[in-house]
């Protein structure tokens, strides 16, 4: 399963994006620095289209963010039951 990594996707054009993307069956990893944004709109978006969508909470302006976000990608790879096989879009805003 194909997995569309969004950042800034809690709000305005990540947001946006995450919703079009969903309607268009895309499973979502979505990542800014609210959780409790992204908890909301992974539920709204997993209710609404039918697809799977997981958050990781980051500031990406903190210099090893970067790499978190890329070994939570890689785990959840390997563990095959989160986040699904791969990343395969990464759409920095
Ligand atoms: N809207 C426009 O018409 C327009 C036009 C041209 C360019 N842009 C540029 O495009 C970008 C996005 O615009 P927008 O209107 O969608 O902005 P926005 O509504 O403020 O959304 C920004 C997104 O980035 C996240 N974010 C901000 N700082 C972050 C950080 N340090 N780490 C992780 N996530 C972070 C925010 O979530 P959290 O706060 O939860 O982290 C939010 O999800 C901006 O840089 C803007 O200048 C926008």
């Amino acid at each position: 399963m194909d997995v569309t990594l969004i950042t800034g996707a809690s709000d305005g054009i990540g947001k946006a994006l995450a919703t079009q993307l969903a309607e268009r069956k895309h499973n979502l990893l979505l990542v800014a620095r609210s959780a409790d944004k992204l908890d909301r709109l992974c539920t709204q978006l997993t209710k609404t289209y039918g697809i799977q969508a997981h958050y990781i909470p980051a500031d990406l302006s903190k210099p090893d963010a970067a790499g978190q976000v890329y070994e939570e990608c890689q785990k959840k790879k390997a563990d095959n039951y989160a986040v699904g096989q791969q990343c395969r879009h990464w759409l920095q805003w």
